[in-house]
């Protein structure tokens, strides 16, 4: 009898476990748009690793007047936001991703050459290359300040937030405003 029992749980059991492993595995899902990534994640992350306190960037103005530990946790800060940047377009390059929700206004929405949410979402399916190609000069323009700021070099650190700047604007040119077709 309890041989019986023993091996009626262990069947349960194995039953168990296997369906757990049939159990379907959920992988990552977008659930912001891009147009939420670039507001709530990019710009706030952008203005904390563009703030360049003077402490930094002006040689002349002594670290002893914001503190030694304060400019130390100045360019911290910077690292922070830049390395947070860089994990920016792994999300919003993401399969399935959608540039906004209906009804969402864009900025300068209907302004001519701004194009709409779908025609945006259209022109990144047809060019995904050319949107991973600006998305990775993100990712390395911001890998670039991260180090600037570790190594604590300021003109590192104008030249990479410069060329942030940069990803920034040629991303949004080419997909967002793009100039009329000739
Ligand atoms: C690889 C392409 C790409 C890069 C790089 C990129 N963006 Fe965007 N951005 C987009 C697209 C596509 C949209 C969707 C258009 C929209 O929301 O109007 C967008 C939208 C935005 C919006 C919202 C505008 C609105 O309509 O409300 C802001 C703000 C923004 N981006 C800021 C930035 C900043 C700051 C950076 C750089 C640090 C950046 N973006 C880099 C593609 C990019």
């Amino acid at each position: 009898m309890l041989k019986i029992w023993t091996s009626a749980i262990l069947g349960l059991a194995i039953a168990g476990c296997g369906r757990n492993t049939a159990e379907p595995v959920h992988g990552p899902e977008p659930t912001a748009t891009i147009n939420e990534i670039m507001k709530t994640m990019i710009v706030p992350l952008n203005n904390a690793a563009s703030y360049l306190p003077e402490a930094i960037t002006d040689p002349e103005t002594p670290a002893g007047l914001a503190g030694a530990s304060q400019v130390d946790a100045d360019w911290q800060k910077i690292h922070d936001a830049a390395l947070a940047i860089s994990e920016m377009p792994n999300l919003f390059t993401m399969e399935g991703r959608k540039v906004a929700a209906p009804g969402v206004k864009l900025e300068n929405e209907g302004q001519p050459t701004y194009l709409t949410a779908v025609q945006m979402g259209d022109r990144i399916r047809v060019d995904r290359a050319g949107f991973l190609k600006h998305a990775k000069q993100m990712q390395d323009a911001s890998l670039a300040l991260a180090a600037a700021a570790t190594a604590k070099n300021v003109d590192a650190l104008y030249d990479a937030a410069g060329k942030l700047e940069e990803s920034c604007s040629s991303c949004h040119a080419a997909f967002w405003y793009p100039p009329p077709a000739p």
